[in-house]
């Protein structure tokens, strides 16, 4: 197995032995200098690579409730004198403290989502995400497909991105993207979808 960028003790959560991150971070089209979130970023290596490769002049918030994956992204900070990065402990659901409403460009989540479904947390989670972008922002889901497949999460916490935006406008917030084939290549096709929503 790849170690993560920061040589992280949760690696066994980290899907970066298995998804692509210049392939997700690419369908942001960042422009380099917005102001990005990467929630529940566990080992953070997408939040690391955006920040290496993407973003250089803006912002990059880690989160995660994991307390040894914000202990290693604060390690990672500091050993290499990085300023324009944030790591926060927090609970999604609960209320990211710290960060002001109306104030990220993007979020990008990758397989977080499918968490609030199996803890009945979603409509909290969506107001705390809807809450902290700006007019105009984006929220970026990439999770499993709702298959019933041997790797991944069990069926019944996957949602499928119709359901997702039904979850999504019912908080006023509209899809924008959606990109079913990307991730895994499995038997059955692409592992994973991507779908982004806005706030207007
Ligand atoms: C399967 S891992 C994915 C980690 C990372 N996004 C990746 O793709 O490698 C899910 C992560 O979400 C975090 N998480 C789950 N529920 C959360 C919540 N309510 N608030 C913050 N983080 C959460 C977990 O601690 C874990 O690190």
């Amino acid at each position: 197995m790849m170690m993560p960028a920061n040589g992280h003790r949760a690696h066994g959560f980290s899907s970066a032995h298995f998804l692509d991150s210049d392939e997700i971070i690419q369908e942001l089209n960042l422009n380099g200098n917005e102001t990005v979130m990467d929630a529940g970023c566990g080992d953070g290596h997408n939040a690391i690579k955006i920040l290496e490769d993407y973003n250089h002049k803006g912002l990059v918030y880690a989160v995660d409730v994991y307390d040894a994956s914000i202990e290693d992204m604060n390690e990672y900070k500091n050993e290499n004198n990085v300023e324009n990065l944030i790591n926060i402990e927090a609970y999604i659901t609960k209320g990211i403290p710290g960060v002001e409403d109306d104030s990220i460009d993007v979020v990008l989540m990758v397989n977080v989502f499918h968490g609030f479904k199996a803890s009945r947390t979603i409509d909290e989670a969506i107001e705390e995400l809807k809450r902290i972008i700006k007019k105009d922002g984006k929220i970026a889901i990439m999770d499993y497909k709702a298959w019933d497949v041997p790797k991944g999460p069990p069926t019944p916490v996957r949602s499928s991105p119709s359901e997702l935006e039904e979850f999504f406008n019912s908080h006023d917030l509209k899809k924008v993207y959606l990109n079913e084939e990307i991730g895994e290549d499995i038997p059955e096709g692409k592992s994973h979808y991507l779908i982004m929503f806005q706030k207007n």
